[in-house]
């Protein structure tokens, strides 16, 4: 028997005290259908990932785990399965700290929760935080609990977010004319490795060097919307950089929950203020307003959200924005130990009981989707697989700035 197997075998690696409390989830795991899951967390007392992530587990504290059925990881990449390393990062991403059964805590279209998955191959977030995972109540298709874990059992294996440059080619999120304007926009940067200053594209900076940031990404129609805005700028760098800085939270990975209970400092030193209401969600910019479309895209580095408008703001001041940008940075050092839906609070704006939204007509994608990426997000998975599909085709429709 499978289960008698992976338990031993489970026992034998892990100290006693450990293996008591994992017993009950592991036969818990095993009467909900999750063989491949048991047999596979063998696996984790291989690696030191893999160890922590057990030894918390067994911990006593409240924990959520996503579980995969066992037919969503036969559909899973092999490497998921085949390297140990691999795959406890795969599980920590898996695993969210605290109980978030409290239907309270359920927020209308979207919960996100911090994992444990923290490796810095995967995610560059401010203050070395761990990655993020988003999901809404339908993505789960069963619940049950073994001592203080719940287990969700879902039907893809989560993949981690991707970076800038491997998000943006999917025709979902539209935002090729926001990355061909980003190219052209210079900015200076200073590698604290090397010490040395020098220049990047703004969009570099967003894809691989800025750990943590906000940024609100005009997608493709709303930037053809502001060709005449954008490119009377072109003879203007000052201006032009400062205009895509407006659009950016330099060192705050902000998530749409947070969005709505305080304004924020743009990248450029300008104030962005925030609207939650009854027809949705805004951003604004000087004397723009933009409505986000589609919140919370993760990144391995932050987060954008997609707005249908560019916001047109060439003012700028550098104090605040210095100011803004060290605040972030001693704010991310600060420890966080996140158990409770990001963003929640008993001020926030609350679903109505669990399982009362969007329930339906939510999901027309399969495959590895993570479980936020119904409806109000893509998930990588799906991001790279239509991106594969449509990589080449969306070069042209972008004007060029430069
Ligand atoms: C594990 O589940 C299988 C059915 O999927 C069942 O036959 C077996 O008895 C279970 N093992 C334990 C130890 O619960
Ligand atoms: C579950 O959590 C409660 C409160 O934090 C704690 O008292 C209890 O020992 C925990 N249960 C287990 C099985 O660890
Ligand atoms: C695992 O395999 C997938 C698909 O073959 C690949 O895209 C991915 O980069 C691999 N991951 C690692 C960490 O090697
Ligand atoms: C769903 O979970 C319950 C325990 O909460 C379990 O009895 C039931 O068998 C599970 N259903 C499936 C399809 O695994
Ligand atoms: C989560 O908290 C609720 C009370 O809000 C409690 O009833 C439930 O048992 C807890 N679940 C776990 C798995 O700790
Ligand atoms: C700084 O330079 C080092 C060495 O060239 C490089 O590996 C690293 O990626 C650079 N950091 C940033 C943020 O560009
Ligand atoms: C460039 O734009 C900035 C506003 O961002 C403005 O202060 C400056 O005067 C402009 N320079 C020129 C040469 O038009
Ligand atoms: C955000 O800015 C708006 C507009 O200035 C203001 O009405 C609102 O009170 C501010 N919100 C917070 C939480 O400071
Ligand atoms: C919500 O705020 C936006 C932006 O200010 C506004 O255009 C819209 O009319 C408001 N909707 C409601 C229902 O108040
Ligand atoms: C929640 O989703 C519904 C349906 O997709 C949408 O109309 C609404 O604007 C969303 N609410 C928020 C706060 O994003
Ligand atoms: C918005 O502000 C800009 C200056 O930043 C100005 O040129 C433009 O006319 C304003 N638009 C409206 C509709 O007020
Ligand atoms: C973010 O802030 C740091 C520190 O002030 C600064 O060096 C960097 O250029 C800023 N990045 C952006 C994209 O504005």
């Amino acid at each position: 028997m499978r289960f008698s197997t992976a338990a031993s075998l489970l026992l034998a690696v892990a100290p006693a005290a450990l293996a008591q409390d994992l017993t009950g989830l592991l036969q818990a795991l095993n009467s909900t259908g999750h063989s491949r899951l048991v047999s596979l967390a063998t696996q984790l007392a291989s690696t030191d990932v893999g160890k922590s992530v057990l030894s918390q587990l067994s911990s006593g504290s409240s924990f959520v785990l996503f579980a995969p059925t066992d037919s969503a990881f036969d559909s899973a990449p092999s490497n998921v399965t085949s390297d140990p390393t691999l795959l406890a990062d795969v599980v920590a991403y898996h695993i969210v700290q605290g109980n978030f059964t409290n239907s309270d805590t359920h927020y209308t279209n979207v919960t996100l929760g911090r994992t444990l998955l923290s490796d810095p191959t995967y995610v560059q977030l401010e203050g070395n935080k761990s990655q993020v995972v988003a999901w809404n109540d339908p993505t789960v298709t069963n619940t049950t609990t073994a001592g203080n874990i719940t287990i969700y059992t879902i039907d893809n294996v989560l993949s981690f977010p991707e970076p800038l440059s491997s998000t943006i080619p999917a025709d979902n999120i539209s935002l090729t004319g926001v990355e061909t304007a980003l190219r052209s926009v210079e900015v200076s940067t200073f590698n604290s490795t090397t010490n040395q200053s020098g220049t990047s594209s703004l969009f570099d900076v967003l894809d691989t060097q800025l750990h943590g940031f906000t940024f609100f990404a005009p997608n493709s129609s709303a930037v053809q919307e502001a060709t005449n805005a954008i490119s009377g700028l072109q003879s203007n760098t000052t201006a032009l950089q400062t205009l895509f800085q407006n659009h950016i939270i330099n060192g705050t990975t902000v998530y749409s929950p947070l969005l709505s209970s305080q304004n924020y400092t743009s990248a450029a030193g300008e104030p962005l203020h925030f609207i939650l209401n009854g027809t949705g969600h805004y951003v604004t910019s000087g004397n723009v307003t933009a409505q986000i479309i589609q919140p919370d895209v993760l990144l391995p580095n932050g987060v954008i959200h997609v707005i249908d408008r560019v916001l047109v703001n060439t003012e700028s001041d550098s104090g605040a924005a210095s100011s803004a940008a060290s605040s972030a940075s001693s704010a991310a050092t600060q420890s966080t130990s996140a158990t409770a839906p990001i963003g929640f609070s008993a001020t926030a704006t609350l679903a109505g009981p669990n399982g009362s939204v969007q329930s339906s007509g939510s999901s027309s994608h399969s495959g590895n989707a993570a479980p936020g990426s119904m409806h109000t997000m893509p998930s990588v998975a799906q991001v790279v697989s239509v991106g594969m599909a449509v990589l080449g085709v969306v070069a042209g429709g972008a004007f060029v700035l430069a």
